[in-house]
């Protein structure tokens, strides 16, 4: 049987994901913050010029009624606070599959939620809001799932590959997402502190230069850490994601420019942690991580 998602955070990542699972035969159901005093919501999906209308299930995060599958896709801060709102709905049995950005989070909610089965995943699928349930599925990519130390597929994934065009089960996805977490790191901070574009990483020299200093930081605490691979093709990863994404801004810098509180604690932040573990010093990283400290509100 199908299984019935529920989705905490309803932008742009949340409504691809419950419209893909609803389309592919799952119930998926979008938690809102507020009772709107509906059961369900239209969200629009524009995907190369044509709108699709996709009747959802909502359920206020107060309501009741047990969460079998709750997917998680709120920005990293929010996320504690997210599933606490509807942990009177959560039980032994929930699956809770995490895909924001950074890392750290999973270890915060097995702290809070011990009894929880909890999955991590990363997507380069891209998407983004144009207004409250009405977004814009800019550009299909893959999607990895996993749990640590899990090599079988979990029996709901299944469905999930169905949904989606490229849906992989990752047995390693701890070097998924450190891979996601080391390019941010390189990426993100520098282009909210210069409120550039991902491109004038390359076009600008003394930013060109700002990232090879924080890719060898991040590299040698990449190896540290046992993320060989990482360590070994950073540079030219970066450089590969500057190129691809050049026009773009990043999402640290839409957060500085909206006057929004930013995710570099569970992404630089993060990377202190593990290299404050190992005794390595990061001037660069720890430099950029305090100035965008700064600039929130
Ligand atoms: O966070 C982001 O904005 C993206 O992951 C990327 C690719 C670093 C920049 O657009």
């Amino acid at each position: 049987m199908a299984a019935h998602w529920h989705v905490l955070g309803a932008g742009a990542i949340g409504c691809l994901f419950a419209t893909a699972l609803a389309r592919s035969g799952c119930t998926a159901t979008l938690l809102l913050r507020e009772r709107c005093g509906k059961s369900s919501r239209s969200v629009l999906v524009q995907r190369d010029g044509a709108i699709t209308e996709v009747h959802t299930p909502v359920s206020a995060t107060g309501d009741s009624g047990p969460i079998t599958h709750l997917l998680v896709t709120t920005k990293a801060y929010d996320v504690r606070g997210a599933v606490g709102a509807v942990a009177h709905r959560l039980n032994s049995d929930t699956r809770l599959l995490l895909l924001v950005n950074g890392m750290g989070l999973i270890e915060e909610l097995h702290n809070d939620f011990p009894n929880l089965d909890i999955y991590n995943s990363t997507t380069t699928e891209g998407a983004y809001r144009i207004a409250p349930l009405h977004i814009c599925h800019a550009g299909t990519g893959l999607t990895r799932i996993g749990k640590p130390g899990q090599t079988r597929p979990a029996l709901w994934f299944d469905q999930w590959s169905r949904a989606m065009s490229s849906c992989v089960w990752d047995a390693n996805i701890d070097s998924a997402l450190w891979l996601k977490l080391a390019i941010n790191c390189a990426i993100n901070p520098l282009t909210a502190v210069h409120g550039c574009r991902n491109g004038d990483l390359a076009r600008r020299p003394e930013l060109a230069m700002e990232v090879c200093r924080l890719c060898d930081e991040i590299a040698a605490i990449s190896r540290a850490a046992g993320y060989m691979s990482t360590a070994a093709g950073l540079e030219q990863a970066v450089t590969d994601v500057i190129a691809g994404t050049a026009n773009n801004r990043s999402s640290m810098l839409q957060d500085v420019q909206n006057r929004h509180r930013t995710e570099i604690d569970y992404i630089t932040g993060y990377l202190l942690a593990v290299a404050r573990r190992h005794g390595i010093e990061a001037p660069h990283n720890k430099s950029l991580f305090e100035r965008v400290h700064k600039l929130e509100p």
